[in-house]
C-alpha cells in the first residue's frame, strides 16, 4: 500500500511514518511531503531515511501544481494529512499561516485527491474543535463544534471541508480527532516537552493562570496506531475520536515532570493566562474502540518516564532547535507574561 503522508517531518507525522515502515511484510511505501517549517525536522526520520520504501519531497501542501503532480505520478492509495500549523500560542500571535496551511492546504490536498480519485483520504484533527467541555461531560463525535483559538477554528473548518467531500463528491474521506499528544521528538513549545527541557536546564516553568486546566494525554505511538487502525478498519465519511489514557490538570503534569527530572517545584512560575484558554478537554473514544479494536497501550506514568528519558538522552536535538528562531518565539510569547 502506498501512502502520501504530509507533515511527516513533524512530531506525530514522523511517529506515523516510522510505524508504517515497521511493516513486517515490507509492502508499504511512504512519500512524505513536508515544507520543513520551524516544526519540521528531518532528524526525526533519521532512522528510516535510507529505507528504499521511503521518499521525501520538500514542498508546501498549498502548492496546487506540486500536490497535483505528486498525486498524479505517485498514485497513492492513502493520503494522510498531518501538515499543519499546530500550536495554539503561535496561532494567537500570528494567525495568518494557520489559515493558509490548515485550510488552504487541506483544500489543495482534497482537490488533488478528487481529481485523481485517491481511494482513501484521512484528515488528522484535534479534540480542540469541540472547545472547552464542562465536567462530567465527554465529547463524542456528534458533539457541537465550538473552537476557541485561530488554531482550533482552522482545524474545525478543515474538518467540515473534508467531510463535505464525502457528502458532495462521495469521496472516501475520514477525520480523526485526537487529544493532546506527548512523546519523543515533540517540538519544545507544547506543554510537556517545554517543561521537560526547561526543567533539565534549570529554567523557570511557565504555568498559565491557575494551572487547573485539564488535558487528556495520549502517547504519540498510541495515536499513530489508532490512525492505522482507522485506515484498516474505519469507515469512509466518519469521524473517529482518539482519546488518551489520562485526563490531568496541568499542575499535576508539571509536578510529575519535575519529580521525574529530579528538580524542585520552586522552578514553577505562574504567568499571565493564555487568551481564550480552554479549561477542559474530554473525549469519548468508544466508537474507535468498538469499530477498530484499538486501545491505548501506554499508561501516562510509563509514557512520561520514557519521554523524560528521551529528552535527557537527546539534549543535542533540543539544543539545535532552541538555538534558532525558537529564542525569538520564546521572547514574544513569554516576554511580557510575568504576573
Ligand atoms: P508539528 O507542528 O510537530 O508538525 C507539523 C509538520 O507539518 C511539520 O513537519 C511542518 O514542517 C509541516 N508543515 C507545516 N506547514 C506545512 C505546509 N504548508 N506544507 C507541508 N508541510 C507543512 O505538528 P504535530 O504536533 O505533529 O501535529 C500533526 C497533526 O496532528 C496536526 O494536523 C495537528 O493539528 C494534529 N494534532 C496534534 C495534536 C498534538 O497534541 N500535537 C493533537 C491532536 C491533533
Ligand atoms: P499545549 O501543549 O499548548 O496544548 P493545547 O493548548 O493545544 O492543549 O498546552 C497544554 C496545556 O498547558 C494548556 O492548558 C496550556 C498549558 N500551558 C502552560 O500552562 N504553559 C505553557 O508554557 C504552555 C506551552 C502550555
Amino acid at each position: 500500500m502506498k501512502f502520501l503522508v504530509t507533515g511527516g517531518a513533524g512530531f506525530i507525522g514522523s511517529a506515523f511514518v516510522r510505524l508504517l515502515l515497521q511493516d513486517p511484510d515490507g509492502s508499504r511505501a511512504v512519500l512524505n511531503l513536508d515544507k520543513l517549517t520551524y516544526a519540521g525536522n528531518l532528524e526525526n526520520l533519521a532512522s528510516i531515511a535510507d529505507d528504499a520504501r521511503y521518499r521525501f519531497v520538500h514542498g508546501d501542501i498549498c502548492d496546487a501544481a506540486l500536490v497535483n503532480s505528486l498525486v498524479a505520478e505517485e498514485k497513492p492509495e492513502v493520503i494522510v494529512n498531518f501538515a499543519a500549523e499546530s500550536h495554539v500560542d503561535r496561532s494567537i500571535l500570528s494567525p495568518a499561516p494557520v489559515f493558509e496551511t490548515n485550510l488552504r492546504g487541506t483544500f489543495t490536498l482534497l482537490e488533488a485527491a478528487r481529481t485523481h480519485q485517491t481511494p482513501r483520504y484521512v484528515q488528522i484533527s484535534t479534540d480542540e474543535v469541540y472547545g472547552s467541555i464542562d465536567p462530567p461531560h465527554e465529547a463524542d463525535e456528534n458533539f457541537p463544534l465550538r473552537a476557541s483559538s485561530p488554531y482550533s477554528a482552522s482545524k474545525a473548518g478543515a474538518d467540515l471541508l473534508t467531510l463535505s467531500y464525502f457528502v458532495t463528491y462521495k469521496m472516501p474521506v475520514t477525520v480523526t480527532r485526537a487529544s493532546n499528544n506527548y512523546g519523543p521528538y515533540q517540538f519544545p513549545e507544547k506543554l510537556i516537552p517545554l517543561m521537560i527541557s526547561n526543567a533539565l536546564e534549570d529554567k523557570p516553568l511557565p504555568i498559565y493562570g491557575d494551572g487547573q486546566q485539564v488535558r487528556d494525554w495520549l502517547y504519540v505511538d498510541d495515536h499513530a496506531r489508532a490512525i492505522l487502525a482507522v485506515i484498516e478498519h474505519g469507515r469512509a465519511g466518519e469521524i473517529y475520536n482518539i482519546g488518551g489514557s489520562r485526563a490531568l490538570p496541568n499542575l499535576d503534569v508539571v509536578r510529575e515532570i519535575l519529580a521525574a527530572v529530579g528538580k524542585p517545584e520552586s522552578l514553577m512560575q505562574t504567568v499571565k493566562d493564555r487568551p481564550g484558554h480552554d479549561r477542559r478537554y474530554a473525549l469519548s473514544s468508544e466508537k474507535l474502540m468498538r469499530e477498530t479494536g484499538w486501545q491505548a497501550r501506554v499508561p501516562f506514568e510509563e509514557g512520561l518516564r520514557a519521554t523524560v528519558e528521551w529528552y535527557r538522552s537527546n539534549a543535542a536535538w533540543t539544543a539545535r532547535i532552541k538555538s534558532g528562531e525558537y529564542q525569538k518565539y520564546y521572547q514574544s510569547n513569554y516576554g511580557g507574561r510575568a504576573v
